[in-house]
């Protein structure tokens, strides 16, 4: 089996767990948010989600530090790829790579939300939040 299949098959309850529970937050909660982002993200990017987490250094591709998305994009926080990426809309991560596709684990209420450029878009609450946890952090 793959050391993917593997990671996959060891977090799988507790993911499902977490995400049940993230599912009962309001739009835009940002507590809500950090709390997903503890209990989905912080084994790869780390508990600041500088990219340091404890299973970065046996992934092949290295998790970016995600308090530097808005600075490395020229100040304005990507808010549509980095849902589109969480859940999976993102080709790239269709297509493989190490991040895992979290759509189906943030499922629940759909709300809509303004990218950056303020074109709408639809995505689940539990990103939502999650996603307006990430922006309060950048640098
Ligand atoms: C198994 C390790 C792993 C987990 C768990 C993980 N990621 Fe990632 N993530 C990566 C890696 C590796 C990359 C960079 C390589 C790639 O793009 O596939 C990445 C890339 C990203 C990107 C793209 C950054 C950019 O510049 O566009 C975002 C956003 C992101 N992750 C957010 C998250 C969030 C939010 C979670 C939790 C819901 C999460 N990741 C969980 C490993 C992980």
């Amino acid at each position: 089996m793959t050391r993917k299949g593997r990671m996959r098959k060891t977090l799988g309850p507790a993911f499902a767990v977490a995400a049940a529970m993230a599912g009962a937050g309001q739009a835009q909660d940002i507590e809500a948010g950090a709390e997903s982002f503890a209990a989905h993200c912080a084994t790869c990017h780390g508990s600041d989600a500088a990219g340091d987490g404890p299973m970065a250094s046996i992934l092949v591709k290295q998790p970016p530090d995600l308090t530097r998305l808005a600075a490395r994009n020229g100040g304005l926080f990507p808010r549509a790829r980095v849902v589109f990426r969480i859940d999976g809309r993102d080709q790239l991560v269709a297509h493989g790579g190490e991040m895992p596709i979290f759509g189906g684990l943030f499922e629940g209420n759909t709300v809509a939300i303004k990218d950056q450029s303020g074109q709408p878009i639809l995505a689940s609450e539990a990103i939502v939040d999650l996603v307006a946890w990430l922006e309060t952090i950048q640098e």
